[in-house]
Formats: C-alpha cells, structure tokens, sequence
C-alpha cells in the first residue's frame, strides 16, 4: 500500500525544496500517493484562507505531511507562522520537533529535541492600552508537566539508542519558575534511565560550545524558543542551514507527523533556483524512516552525504542525490 502524504510546498524556496525531496522519494521506489495542499502566504494573499478546519480534518487521516516552508515578507508577521505552522504543531500534537545534526567532515553528530508545542510560542499575554504612550505587551511562557515530561522522556529514549548522553539546556539561573520545573522533570526521569549520563548547559553557553566544540553533544532537550534558536545555530556550524532537517513528531502516532526543513521560505534567494534541497530531502528521509522504510531512508542519507552531490543549484543537487539512492 501506497503511503498517503500530504504536501505543503508553500512560499519563497519552499515549492522548490520539496520538488527535489518527491523527486528522491520516487527514485527511491517507494510507493507514495501525494495530496497537494495549496497553502501559505501566496494563497492568504490571494483570498485570505490560512487553514479550514475541513483541511485539518483530512490530514488527520493521511500517514504523514512534508512540507517545503511558509511566511512571506507580504503578508504581517504571524498570519501564517502561527495560523498554519504553528496550528499544525499544535492541533496534531507534534510535541517533539527532532532536529538532527550530522555533518560527516567533523564530528558533529548530535540531536536537538525541541519541545513544539509550549513555552513562549503557545499564545499567552496580549496587549493592554495598546496605542497608548502606556500600553503593555506581555508574551508568557507556558511549561507544563506533562509537556515537558513526554519532551525530556522522548529524548532519554533517543539518548539510550545513541550515545547514552543527553544535555538539558535552559537558562535556570534567570528564569527560576520555568527552569525550576524543567530541571526537576529532567532529573526525575533521568533516575529512570541510569544508563544515561546527564549534563546541563545555559544556552547561552550552550551556543559557545556549538561554535567551538559541537561534537561534545549527543541528546540536547530544551525549550521550544531556545530550540528554535539553537537549531538555526546547529545548521550554521554543520555545513549550512541547507542542510538542517527537521521531524514534528507525534510519537504515540495517534495522527500524522509533519517532516520540514529547519530553513524557511528565503524570500532573499526565491525564484533564483540557488536553495540547497538537501534539507527537504533529508526531511524526506525522516519521513520514510518513521513510516517504515528505513533502507530507502538510509539510502537518501549516504547520497546526501557524498559531497559530489552538493554542488549546482537546486535542481542539479535534487538530481545528483536522485541519481544515487536509485
Ligand atoms: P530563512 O530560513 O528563510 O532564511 C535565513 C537565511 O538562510 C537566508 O539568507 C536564506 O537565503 C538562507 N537559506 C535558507 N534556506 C536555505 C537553503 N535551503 N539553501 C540556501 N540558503 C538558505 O529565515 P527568514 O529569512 O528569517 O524567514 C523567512 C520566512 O520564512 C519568514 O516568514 C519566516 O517566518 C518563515 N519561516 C518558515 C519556516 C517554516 O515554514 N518551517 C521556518 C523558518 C522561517
Ligand atoms: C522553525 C521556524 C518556525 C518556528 C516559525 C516559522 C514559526 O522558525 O520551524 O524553526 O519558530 O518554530
Ligand atoms: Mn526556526
């Protein structure tokens, strides 16, 4: 059976990325049936749609969305990060977003388990007396148990398969409720897992060592903004954010997960047919990888990895891989 995956290619170099990951994916052989999804900044700007709950209504039923990126500089900041990207994360409770970093000419070889559904990206505060020379924003940051739990035990999980070392990253020292309730999760579960060694850094120092000693890392679990942030960080250091692959993961699979590249639409190289594809075609490996099809994902990883494919632009790169995991 054919896996069913909705697509979002949506705005700037995410159509295009995606193009390159469906193109693997069928060299691959594996049998996938793709509903394509217009959505994003373009189809807000032509008439205003963002997400119809009739849309979420059928992703619930496919195997899995891979989508290319979405925001454009058009339309206000946020109509489209949180009524699209953000709502999929948190209507289908892909509370892991996994982020692997891999990068064969060092040593780099770590994950970022980043909580996706909480922290300051929920939606808590507002405005008072906006406008006025007295108003007041406030953007809070929401923990709970049970978020941070099923984040921290996903990655003691991950660490346990791995290395068996995993690093919580927070900023304890200032922000005392949050880091509180993360740092006692974290060390409760951690006496559930001795097999894992445990370390903790700030992220602001956590973002020193990704400059100058990455490959200390093997599991870091965070927060959703500090994950944000450090992600970003983690592709500049492992050959570029073209590369940085993502996994919005509903790990008890109770609904789709959703498979991204950690870059967004690049409105600054769109249209020039210059963006590596190689992140949305990495994503398209996790993708397989989670729906079964671990030998072609494993074959998508080693064509990436050949440096021979990484040179032209988006198109030549998406046939250099397709051409090699044949
Ligand atoms: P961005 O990731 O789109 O771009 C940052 C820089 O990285 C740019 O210089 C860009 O050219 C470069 N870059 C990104 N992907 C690349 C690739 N595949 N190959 C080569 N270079 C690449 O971040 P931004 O400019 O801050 O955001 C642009 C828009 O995308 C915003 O609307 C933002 O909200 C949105 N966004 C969406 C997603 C997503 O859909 N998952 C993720 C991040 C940002
Ligand atoms: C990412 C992006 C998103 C995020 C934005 C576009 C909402 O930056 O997937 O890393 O902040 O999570
Ligand atoms: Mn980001």
């Amino acid at each position: 059976m054919a896996h069913r995956i909705g697509v979002i290619g949506g705005d700037g170099i995410g159509p295009d990325v995606i193009a390159e990951g469906l193109k693997v994916i069928a060299a691959t052989g594996v049998a996938v049936d793709t509903v394509d999804y217009d959505l994003g900044g373009a189809r807000y700007l032509r008439d205003g749609v963002v997400l119809p709950d009739e849309t979420i209504d059928e992703w619930r039923h496919l195997d899995a969305l891979y989508l290319g990126a979405v925001g454009t500089p058009d339309v206000p900041p946020g109509v489209i990060e949180r009524g699209l990207l953000l709502k999929m994360r948190f209507v289908l409770d892909l509370y892991v977003n996994h982020r692997p970093f891999l990068y064969p000419p060092s040593d780099i070889d770590f994950v970022v388990v980043r909580e996706n559904t909480e922290g300051t990206y929920a939606g808590e505060g507002g405005f008072l007396r906006r406008g006025t020379p007295h108003e007041i924003a406030t953007q809070g940051s929401v923990n709970t148990r049970k978020g941070v739990e099923r984040a921290v035990r996903y990655a003691f999980d991950l660490a346990g398969g791995r290395r068996g070392h995993l690093t919580l990253v927070h900023k304890t020292n200032v922000l005392t409720f949050a880091g509180d309730l993360w740092e006692r999760t974290f060390d409760e579960v951690a006496a559930e897992y001795p097999g894992v060694d445990t370390d903790y850094n700030h992220v602001d120092a956590a973002c020193i060592h990704f400059v100058q000693a990455p490959e200390r890392y093997d599991v870091i679990v965070t927060d959703n903004l500090f994950g944000d942030i450090l992600t970003d960080l983690g592709g500049a250091v492992s050959g570029g954010i073209g590369l940085a692959s993502s996994a919005n993961l509903n790990p008890a699979r109770t609904g789709p997960s959703m498979f991204e590249p950690v870059h967004g639409s690049a409105p600054d190289i769109a249209g020039q047919g210059v963006a590596n594809p190689t992140a949305a075609i990495l994503s398209g490996a996790m993708m397989l990888d989670f729906l079964g099809e671990a030998e072609a994902a494993v074959r998508i990883q080693a064509a990436c990895a050949d440096p021979a494919t990484q040179v032209g632009g988006t198109e030549a790169i998406g046939d250099a891989i397709a051409a090699r995991v044949r």
